[in-house]
């Protein structure tokens, strides 16, 4: 048996729609891109969206949206996806990377309140491979010391917190559809945000910074007049070839994520015998989006003298599965230990100790819709078979 880590799944209405935008010749964003946040908006709740070109350049926008700048400081997860931080270098501010808790990988929200200066402009908390962070917390915090939230809502497709979708506590909220997610148009993102004006100068600062977008200006009874460009902005515009496929898999939202959390259930019921894997941590108001399944393999108690030791066994863990065709991953990474982070703000990798541990010894399982019982049953016997050395 040989199974991915992840699987990118279209049906007959994807391919169906994405003729579509090749038929009619308009490719770039235009109808499609609108109907697919107007999805994205009724799935979410969230009052607007902005479809753009990734995760990462939603959260660039966002940033500069909110006039983030050289000067400023941005306090981010150190366990995140390499993008979350370096959405922030893009602006000239320094990104601050503060501790995660090691039972949820989100944001330590007692250690962030500590790192707030008078340079601290915003904070950018991630819901982590789905699991909502403690918007609350990390709201009251927030507006205390007047910063800005932008939510890096990568993997939070279908995550809620106390009932509301991710993506409608902070000032926005960024979504990736690259394959590893649960809605894939490729690559591509959304931003969602409750605050009209700031809608306003998303969409304009992703085209160019142009007072209307094309679609508007072909609808008005001038279409041959250009418009104003009032703001320096970027093309980060989603092609309607992507939004017409991630148009059509919102029509399966609900069951692509009760299929991914089926598989989630299944692994949290009959791996919860295992005491050297630590299962997701689901809290009461917290619904998680799976678009991981992250454990930490803690055979033992983990500290900085036996890291890299339980680190070893982690990769034995890892190759072992491997060999029997069941592809995992580490869940993602300690930022502040790569290289650019490292040797820029020269970080002890100690000084994130939960981080670096969660980088060391977590590990995500297969999740995708279409893998099958007898898949996940070969998955949980071979987790099951391994020997702790
Ligand atoms: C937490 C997190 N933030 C940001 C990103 C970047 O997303 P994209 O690839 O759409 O730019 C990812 C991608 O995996 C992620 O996991």
């Amino acid at each position: 048996m040989k199974i991915p880590i992840a699987k990118t799944e279209f049906t007959d209405a994807d391919f169906e729609n994405i003729r579509k935008p090749l038929e009619s010749g308009w490719v770039v964003q235009g109808p499609f891109v609108k109907e697919f946040e107007d999805k994205w908006c009724k799935f979410t709740g969230a009052a607007n969206s902005v479809a753009v070109t990734s995760c990462t350049t939603g959260l660039h926008l966002s940033l500069a949206a909110l006039g983030v700048k050289e000067g400023n400081e941005v306090i981010v997860p150190a366990f995140t996806w390499i993008a979350t931080a370096n959405s922030v270098e893009y602006t000239g501010a320094k990104p601050v990377f503060c501790d995660i808790e090691l039972s949820t990988f989100n944001l330590d929200v007692k250690k962030f309140e500590k790192l707030i200066t008078k340079k601290t402009k915003a904070v950018i908390p991630v819901h982590l491979f789905g699991l909502p962070s403690d918007m609350d917390a990390i709201k009251y915090i927030a507006e205390k010391n007047s910063l800005f939230v932008i939510e890096d809502a990568a993997c939070g497709f279908a995550a809620k917190y106390r009932n509301i979708h991710v993506g409608n506590f902070g000032d926005t909220g960024c979504f990736s559809f690259h394959p590893r997610k649960a809605i894939t148009t490729g690559e591509g993102g959304m931003i969602t945000t409750n605050n009209g004006e700031l809608y306003e100068k998303l969409r304009s600062l992703r085209d160019h910074g142009a007072a209307m977008s094309d679609l508007q200006r072909h609808l008005q009874n001038k279409p041959y007049l250009l418009p104003e460009f009032p703001y320096l902005g970027y093309n980060y515009r989603m092609t309607d070839i992507q939004a017409s496929i991630g148009s059509s898999q919102m029509e399966r939202a609900v069951e692509i994520y009760e299929s991914r959390k089926k598989i989630a259930d299944k692994y949290s019921r009959e791996l919860s015998d295992i005491d050297w894997l630590v299962k997701p941590f689901v809290g009461k108001d917290y619904v998680h989006g799976y678009q991981s399944y992250v454990c930490l393999f803690k055979p033992e108690e983990i500290n900085s003298g036996n890291l890299d030791k339980v680190n070893l066994m982690r990769n034995e863990f890892m190759d072992y599965l491997f060999e029997k065709g069941i592809s995992t991953r580490p869940g993602t990474h300690a930022v502040h230990n790569l290289a650019y982070y490292n040797e820029k703000y020269c970080i002890k990798s100690e000084s994130y100790m939960n981080s670096l541990i969660a980088d060391k010894c977590s590990i995500a399982f297969p999740v995708f819709p279409s893998l099958k019982e007898e898949e996940s049953d070969y998955i949980i016997e071979y987790i099951k078979n391994f020997k702790i050395k």
